[in-house]
């Protein structure tokens, strides 16, 4: 089974097979986590964002989909780009979060890793309540079948982690 861990931190210094990007449909970079990839990561994650559009995704990447990448300078393996849903008071747009975090294991283990660092997803500039989102990420990570030995959820800042300590404590 999957172990989880969790730190404080910029997932942008995590030293992992592979990191997931909270990106956009476009793949073309934004603010938050997905600009701190792009900025520490260099060019070099940009042009092959680039060409996946040119080549899978002329419409961009759909909402809970995930694709992997170089990582270029940073200390990880790959980066792993999924796009998280915006929250949604009249919506219910769970399965599209959880399906965040299922297809970005989905490709971790196509490209055989065993150490993954997720941020928590959607929590940022999409809006998504800190404590639903830690909810669904670790349900869904816990109920998803993998070779990813370790799934570490990088949290910026205190109260986050908190958050996602008594979500891991509340669903063991
Ligand atoms: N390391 C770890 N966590 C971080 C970092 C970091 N360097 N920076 C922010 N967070 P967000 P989203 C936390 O906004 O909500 C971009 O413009 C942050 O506090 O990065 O999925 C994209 O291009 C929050 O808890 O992602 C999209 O347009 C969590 O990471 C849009 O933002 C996610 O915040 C995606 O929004």
């Amino acid at each position: 089974m999957v172990r989880i861990t969790l730190v404080r931190g910029d997932i942008t210094a995590e030293k992992a097979d592979a990191i997931v990007n909270a990106a956009n449909s476009s793949l073309l970079g934004g603010g938050g986590v997905d600009g701190a990839i792009h900025r520490r990561g260099g060019p070099e994650i940009l042009a092959a964002c680039e060409d996946l559009r040119r080549s899978h995704y002329g419409k961009g990447l759909p909402t809970g989909r995930a694709v992997a990448t170089t990582a270029g300078r940073l200390a990880a393996e790959h980066v792993i780009h999924t796009v998280g849903p915006v929250w949604s008071r009249d919506e219910d747009r769970s399965q599209l979060l959880a399906s965040c975090y299922r297809e970005s294991l989905r490709v971790a283990d196509e490209l055989g890793a065993r150490t993954v660092a997720f941020p928590a997803i959607s929590t940022g500039i999409y809006g998504w309540p800190m404590d639903d989102g830690a909810r669904i990420a670790v349900e869904t990570v816990r109920a998803t079948r993998t070779e990813v030995q370790e799934v570490r959820f990088v949290l910026f800042d205190a109260a986050a982690y908190a958050v996602f300590e008594a979500a891991l404590g509340a669903s063991s």
